[in-house]
């Protein structure tokens, strides 16, 4: 287990809860609480929140950039220098793709969550109607996770992690031997990623495994 993929995967996951999660109270819990009041009050609320709340905004995006890219680029020199699929991983599976279109969806998504904890007079006109804003930054961040989770898929599998590493070896769960050399299977995802690191002797599928059974070494 590698602690500093950890560490950045921790960073990642709740830095994108707070964030949503702030999206999703405001737009279906705050906004409909605070509708029957006048506006003098109403702004007097949003103001208040706007200055104990920007802090955790902007602490979520800088965390989400930060531990996105870095997970992106060792992600990145891991495909290469492992020499997945021949060199040809990337493209095989369209992860570049993906990922470009989660980059873009997010900045747009980063930029709405700011404005609407904003005050300047530039991005006043998303913060005259919260309402529909607040809906269409939980639409793009909704995008975002699906995305997440599809580039995710690719490359991971059910946790094939030796025990001497912490984990349960399970052998053979889906009743084939799925590829554990780093090449794609035949329906272009990849074999089990925990075990990449092994020697190339030690990364050969098991001739005779059991089949669905758990097999703790
Ligand atoms: C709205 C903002 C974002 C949300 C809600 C979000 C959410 C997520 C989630 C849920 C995962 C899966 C984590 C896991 O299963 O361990 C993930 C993975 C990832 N995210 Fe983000 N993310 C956001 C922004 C970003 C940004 C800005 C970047 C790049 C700069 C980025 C790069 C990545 C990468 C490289 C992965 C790993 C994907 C893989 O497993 O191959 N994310 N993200």
């Amino acid at each position: 287990m590698d602690p500093t993929l950890l560490a950045l995967r921790w960073a990642h996951v709740l830095a994108a809860i707070v964030a949503v999660g702030g999206l999703v109270f405001a737009r279906f819990g705050l906004l409909p609480a605070l509708k029957d009041l006048d506006v003098e009050t109403r702004d007097g609320i949003h103001d208040r929140i706007r200055r104990v709340w920007l802090p955790w905004v902007i602490g979520a995006i800088t965390l989400l950039l930060a531990s996105g890219l870095a997970n992106f680029l060792l992600f990145n020199a891991r495909v290469r220098n492992e020499g997945w699929g021949g060199g040809d991983w990337m493209r095989h599976t369209g992860y570049h793709s993906l990922f470009g279109a989660k980059f873009l969806l997010a900045l747009v998504a980063f930029y709405f969550a700011s404005a609407l904890v904003g005050r300047g007079a530039s991005t006043q006109w998303v913060r005259n109607d919260r309402a529909k804003w607040l809906t269409v930054t939980i639409g793009l961040s909704l995008a975002v996770v699906l995305l997440s989770g599809w580039m995710r898929q690719l490359h991971t599998g059910p946790n094939l992690m030796a025990a001497g590493d912490g984990g349960v070896l399970i052998e053979n769960m889906t009743g084939g031997a799925g590829r554990r050399d780093g090449g794609p299977d035949a329906d272009g995802q990849e074999g089990q990623e925990a075990d990449r690191s092994a020697p190339a002797e030690d990364r050969e599928a098991p001739a005779a495994a059991g089949s669905g059974e758990e097999t703790a070494r």
